[in-house]
Order: structure tokens, then C-alpha cells, then sequence
């Protein structure tokens, strides 16, 4: 997979690259992930890329011209499987949005910033818009970030354990069971028996209904989905 992230504040989204998971992705070829100063695509000397609104009213906008330039640019050097703005009134993200990146090729995150961008840049560049919750942060690149996370870790091979991707949270639009780990018992807090009965196909009996007895507590939402 190869993901750009077009912004014109870079370094806010560097490190959640630079470390850990994603860092490992990339290292084994995975995933490339290029993070491309929208400033390089001005226009004029001052490299300016927001402008006044027409029509008045507070707040500036990302103009249109060194967007096209920079997603034309990209545009001849491989074919993209969608171009996302991520913005607040986008789409809600979700696991099952997550699941349908993950198998995509290459993806350009374009981040908006100020009062968002020129509208025509939404109506013939953009392939889709994703927000990560009905809150408006300061721009898009830590929702980008967020999304990108969320798709690169499902990529094979990321994961050092397949399997640990699947039994996540919200795959099976339930949340996951409770983990725990040693000692057995701290400060005479124990771990439930069940867990160190080695009884495989019980403790599997026993996280399932975990799972369900969280989700009915804390998410009923998940269920009627
Ligand atoms: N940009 C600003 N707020 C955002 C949000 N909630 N989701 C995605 N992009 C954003």
C-alpha cells in the first residue's frame, strides 16, 4: 500500500509514523507512507496556500490551485483508489470503513485546515470525505493520522500476530473481552479461573460471552447493527 498525506502542516503529522507499529510497517516494506508540504505548491513567492473567503465571513480558505497542482502531480505517478478530505462533516469512520481501506492500493489523505478548502477541490478532486467523530478538531492531519493508523495495522504481515487484528474490538461489531496477565493474583485480586484452566474451547465459550456482556452494557448500538 502506498498512502500521501498532502498537508501544509507536516510536521504535526509526522511521528505517529516515526515510531512503534507503523514505523515497523514501512521498515518491512509494507507500506510507504509520504507526507507532502502543500506549500510546495504555491503559487506565488510568499507560498501562500489560504486565502479570504468570497462572500466574506470569518476564517481562511485553502485555495484550490496548489491542491490540484500537488494531487495532479501525484495522479501521474500512480492511479489512486480514492482520494479522502477528511473533515468533520465527512463520513463516520468505522471499523467496517477501516476493514474496506486496509485492501485498497494507494490512498492520498488530503488535510483540511482553517475553514476547510475551496468547495470545488470537495466536488471534482475528492473521492470521499471521512471524519472521526462529530467534534471539529484544528485540522486534519490527527484524523488522518487516526485513519491511517487504524487501516495500516490491518495490512498482513503488520501485525506480528495475524490473528490479533481480528479479534479487535468492533470486527464482529463487538467489544473485545477482558485480558489480563501475571501475576495471578495482585494485592488478592485474581484473574478469572476459567483463564488458567488451559480448557481451550471453554475460555473461548467464556470470552464470547464477555464479549456480548460488554457490548450489551457499554455499546447496545453494536448489537442492533
Ligand atoms: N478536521 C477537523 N475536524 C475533523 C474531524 N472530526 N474528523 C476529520 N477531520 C477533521
Amino acid at each position: 500500500m502506498h498512502i500521501d498525506i498532502i498537508t501544509c502542516l507536516p510536521r504535526l503529522i509526522e511521528s505517529p509514523f516515526a515510531d512503534s507499529i507503523l514505523k515497523r510497517a514501512q521498515a518491512k516494506g509494507l507500506v510507504t507512507v509520504n507526507i507532502i508540504d502543500l506549500r510546495q505548491y504555491a503559487t506565488d513567492k510568499h507560498k501562500s496556500v489560504d486565502d479570504y473567503a468570497y462572500g466574506g465571513g470569518a476564517g481562511m480558505v485553502l485555495m484550490i490551485e496548489p491542491i490540484y497542482r500537488c494531487i495532479t502531480e501525484l495522479k501521474a505517478q500512480r492511479n489512486y483508489d480514492d482520494i479522502i478530505y477528511m473533515s468533520p462533516d465527512g463520513e463516520l469512520l468505522k471499523q467496517s470503513i477501516v476493514n474496506e481501506l486496509s485492501l485498497k492500493g494507494n490512498l492520498i489523505f488530503l488535510c483540511g485546515h482553517y475553514k476547510g478548502v475551496d468547495e470545488r477541490v470537495r466536488e471534482h478532486l475528492i473521492t470521499r470525505e471521512i471524519s472521526i467523530g462529530d467534534y471539529v478538531l484544528s485540522g486534519g492531519e490527527l484524523a488522518a493520522a487516526v485513519v491511517a493508523d487504524a487501516v495500516i495495522r490491518l495490512i498482513p504481515g503488520v501485525l506480528s500476530d495475524e490473528t490479533s487484528a481480528l479479534t479487535d474490538s468492533f470486527q464482529d461489531n463487538l467489544i473485545a473481552p477482558p485480558v489480563y496477565s501475571r501475576p495471578a493474583v495482585f494485592q488478592g485480586w485474581k484473574v478469572p479461573e476459567i483463564l488458567l484452566s488451559g480448557h481451550e474451547a471453554r475460555i473461548s465459550q467464556w470470552k464470547h460471552e464477555k464479549s456480548l456482556e460488554r457490548t450489551l452494557k457499554r455499546r447496545p448500538d453494536l448489537l442492533k447493527e
